[in-house]
């Protein structure tokens, strides 16, 4: 009765912090499975960015009750920022749930999954539904614990937690409390462990990581916290590449462009969340910069690293987001060239200041939207894929792809290749000629060591 099945909605943060759970678990003695079905327990690790993803876990936990009605001993619980956006009012809809523990509580979940075990076991009645959504002290420092026995050529590292800025749309301050950063020596001390166990590539994990450690660690010759993080990440033997995610414009600055210039681990590789290119959207976004101040971000950066790639966000539909305005994004869209963009339709979250603004966008306009950004992504991610054709790209190898004969892994441009290649060269990093490519992925062979392409 100890098998757990941890599933996962919304960003890398949530996988990371699964992942944790999944780690202090095991250590536990419980066992992680890969199938639903073969849980005891199931927990879902919940997103709250927009309604979709809340509906869809939701959903998915109303299914999970029917099973728990015929099988009481079944567990169900919520984890994270919809466990900590909505609290006990979860339990209104679907009074079944066990457990609903928010993002600076993960990890208590052992515990709390002993108590429901030890009530079962001791024939003493089985707790109530526990709520935990406490504030911790410290509680970023908590999720640091990899599983014990699995090789990962490219794991996430989480440096922070939270975010102080007040953008109009966002319920992530709400979800996952203000900035705390880990200290610099214990991220180091995890990636070094990460790369005695063969982990070659870092992407460390914030919601604002540009404002790492801003306010408790001092800048040294102009760099801030978070470029000497990166540059002591730099220097751990046997990493190769580093990536991180999500930076805030406003926190971009020289230091940290340069960096991609002196560091040579950290891969050309930006994402870089734009939301629109009309800056009255953005001043009501309250996203402190605008349209000019994010090009010329992106103009250093290429200034430093002429074939760097982009990647964003983009919010189409903000309250009162007229035609005009929408040219402007996709002007800047154009403009920049992502090579990957992640484009969300507004979504009202309840307590955010944009939910009470007039001017709401019709669902067919934000689709319409949607679907033109969509498309002018896909032309230029085709193109930019072409354009690698017949050029030879350092790929790390990840690991057999699911379909086919093939291995895969990315460029440092974080494209997807695959290519025949062996288990051997997992975790290697590989010479591939490129001699194919669609909009998604670029297929090649392998160069021979030493033997030019
Ligand atoms: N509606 C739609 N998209 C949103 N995002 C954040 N809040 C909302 C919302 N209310 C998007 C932003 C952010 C990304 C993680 O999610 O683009 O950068």
């Amino acid at each position: 009765m100890n098998r757990v099945y941890i599933k996962t909605y919304g960003c890398q943060m949530n996988e990371r912090d699964s992942e944790a759970v999944a780690s202090q678990l095991a250590a536990r003695g419980y066992r992680i499975v890969r199938r639903e079905e073969e849980a005891d327990i199931v927990l879902l690790n919940t997103c709250s960015v927009r309604d979709q993803a809340e509906q869809k876990a939701i959903g998915k936990m109303g299914y999970l009750a029917k099973r728990k009605r015929r099988d009481p001993d079944f567990i169900i619980g919520f984890m994270g920022c919809m466990a900590q956006n909505r609290g006990a009012g979860l339990l209104d809809r679907l009074p079944d749930v066990d457990l609903i523990v928010g993002t600076q509580r993960f990890h208590h979940v052992p515990d709390y999954l002993d108590r429901f075990r030890e009530a079962r076991e001791t024939g003493v009645p089985v707790p109530a539904s526990i709520i935990d959504l406490d504030e911790e002290t410290g509680s970023q420092n908590t999720i640091r614990e990899h599983l014990p026995d699995r090789r990962k050529v490219s794991a996430f590292v989480s440096i922070m937690q939270g975010c102080n800025m007040a953008c109009t749309f966002c319920i992530v301050p709400k979800t996952r409390g203000s900035e705390r950063g880990r200290p610099i020596d214990d991220i180091v001390r995890e990636v070094e462990e990460l790369a005695a166990r063969g982990t070659r590539e870092v992407t460390l994990l914030g919601q604002i990581v540009t404002s790492y450690g801003r306010g408790e660690i001092p800048p040294i010759g102009g760099k801030s916290p978070f470029v000497q993080l990166l540059e002591r990440i730099n220097a751990i033997d046997g990493i190769e590449r580093i990536r991180f995610t999500s930076p805030h414009p406003r926190g971009f600055n020289r230091d940290l462009a340069e960096a991609y210039r002196r560091l040579p681990k950290l891969c050309e590789y930006v994402h870089l969340p734009l939301q629109s290119g009309s800056d009255r959207m953005l001043r009501r976004m309250n996203r402190p910069y605008s349209r000019k101040k994010y090009m010329e971000i992106v103009n250093e950066l290429r200034r430093n690293v002429p074939d760097m790639y982009f990647s964003t966000d983009i919010i189409v539909g903000f309250p009162g987001e007229t035609e005009v305005d929408f040219r402007q994004t996709c002007e800047v869209f154009e403009e920049v060239g992502y090579d990957m963009a992640y484009i969300f339709k507004y979504s009202k979250r309840s307590g955010t200041p944009a939910a009470e603004m007039g001017d709401q966008v019709p669902a067919d306009v934000k689709e319409a939207r949607n679907r033109e950004l969509l498309g002018i992504l896909e032309k230029r991610s085709n193109r930019r894929n072409q354009e690698l054709v017949g050029t030879t790209q350092e790929i790390l190898v990840e690991g057999p792809a699911r379909k086919g004969p093939y291995f895969t892994g990315r460029t440092r441009g974080n494209r997807v290749a695959f290519f025949e290649g062996s288990e051997r060269l997992v975790g290697e990093l590989v010479t591939v000629n490129v001699d194919r490519a669609t909009v998604s992925s670029l297929y090649g062979s392998l160069a021979l060591a030493g033997v030019d392409a």
